[in-house]
């Protein structure tokens, strides 16, 4: 995104031109950030370690057209769910391409799981014989919780450590890879996450050691060799104009260097280093188009806009900042106000106090910044405000990726039992 002359543009795309083609509110995707995004990643990681590979954990942004712009820089795809496996065969991806990191899985994911030939990123030790109760796969990969975890986000979205709800206490990692190995399968991996939202380049190469220490031990005992150290996502992007950005290459380096140290000094033979990140490919790269529709001034002045917490959940779940431009208005004078949006909930008023163009007025343009990850992923119907269109942006091209969401859609599946018509 960019201002030029006080209008905003995604690539060559003016917002007023999304908003008159699109209407609002309209996730924006701007291709060749997500491309830049990737290949600045890609080469940090290779660098230091050649044999590296992404996968885009899609749960992200679930668009088929953004997945296949990370298909085509080479990412795999990381599933939470068979419907994820399902959307990567959707782009031409699956067996070894495709990591299902599923957790607390049913019988029938397990089965769609073996059928689909994809990785099995295992939460639990549980899982194992439920899994070989089906099918035994070659190769089998344990989701390590290595007992530390971080997200600049909050407690609510770090997803490794004490508190989190996933992967395997590091106690019980050789007996899960023992009963695998017993069980005949041959081929193993590691995955572990390390939080989410991480922009503390040192953290990576901390968590890495823990990983290795745990995975260099299982060696030691079991003598079997793990093909793929998978190192999660994470890496972080910077939501308030003060923070700063992610030192990638630092956080690459220092991955490797502890990864090559703790490969030498457990005698490994060097397995394949792994990535599934999301958030640092696609979250700078999306915006949320949205319009003022009311300004009341009570208690205080509020900007009410199509934005609300049905659109962009984060704020309202997590407390999570996200940056407004007013189109038009950037040079303006500022003053204290709120923004909202037209839901029937107080967390729908996500913005309570902040310096916003004082001009703003009914009919102007809000465009909030860094919605690529977990924005259209997360939004839902609630009030009957409904899901919003998607668009990509190349250039001075803009295409419409999504239909924007109908009554048909609120309705479509619902049924209503003869009685109750009459
Ligand atoms: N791999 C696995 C197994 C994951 O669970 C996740 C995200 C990722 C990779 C990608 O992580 P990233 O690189 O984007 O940090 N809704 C929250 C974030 C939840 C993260 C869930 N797992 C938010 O809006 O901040």
């Amino acid at each position: 995104m960019r201002i030029e002359s006080e209008r905003i543009l995604f690539e060559d795309v003016p917002a007023t031109a999304i908003a008159e083609c699109y209407g609002t509110p309209t996730y924006v995707y701007e291709e060749n950030r997500i491309r830049t995004n990737f290949r600045r990643a890609l080469a940090a990681f290779r660098n230091d370690y050649p044999n590296f590979r992404f996968f885009y954990a899609v749960k992200a942004c679930n668009n088929p057209a953004i997945a296949h712009i990370l298909r085509q820089e080479g990412a795999g795809i990381d599933a939470a769910s068979v419907n994820e496996i399902r959307l990567a065969a959707e782009i031409g991806l699956g067996g070894e391409d495709v990591m299902f990191s599923g957790n607390f899985l049913s019988d029938d994911d397990i089965r769609q799981g073996l059928q689909s030939g994809v990785i099995f990123n295992l939460d639990d030790i549980s899982l194992l014989p439920r899994v070989l109760a089906h099918g035994r796969p070659d190769l089998i990969c344990f989701r390590v919780n290595p007992g530390y975890g971080k997200s600049n986000v909050g407690e609510y979205v770090t997803n490794a450590g004490p508190k989190a709800k996933f992967g395997l206490h590091p106690d019980q990692v050789i007996e899960a890879y023992r009963l695998a190995r017993d069980a005949g399968i041959s081929r193993f991996g590691a995955h572990m996450m390390p939080g989410s939202c991480i922009t503390d380049s040192e953290y990576f190469g901390f968590i890495t050691g823990l990983l290795m220490d745990i995975i260099g031990k299982a060696v030691r005992e079991l003598g079997i060799r793990f093909e793929f150290i998978d190192l999660g996502g994470g890496l972080g992007i910077p939501y308030r104009p003060d923070e700063s950005p992610l030192d990638i290459e630092a956080a690459a380096s220092r991955v490797a260097a502890v990864f090559k140290e703790k490969v030498r000094e457990y005698g490994l033979e060097p397995p394949r280093l792994m990535m599934e990140p999301a958030r640092y490919f696609v979250g700078d790269a999306g915006y949320i188009v949205g319009r003022v529709h009311a300004i009341k001034d009570g208690y205080a002045r509020i900007i009410g806009t199509d934005v609300g917490m049905n659109v962009l959940a984060r704020p309202a779940m997590y407390g999570a900042y996200h940056h407004i431009y007013v189109d038009g208005r950037e040079g303006e004078p500022r003053a204290s106000m709120g923004l909202c949006g037209q839901v029937c909930e107080n967390t729908d008023y996500w913005v309570r106090d902040r310096p916003l163009p004082m001009g703003t007025t009914v009919g102007d343009l809000v465009v909030v910044e860094n919605a690529g990850a977990y924005g259209y992923t997360m939004s839902y119907q609630y009030n009957g405000r409904l899901r919003p269109a998607e668009v990509l942006v190349n250039g001075e091209r803009h295409m419409l990726i999504r239909e924007r969401e109908t009554f048909e859609d609120m309705v479509r599946g619902a049924h209503v039992p003869d009685y109750l018509r009459e």
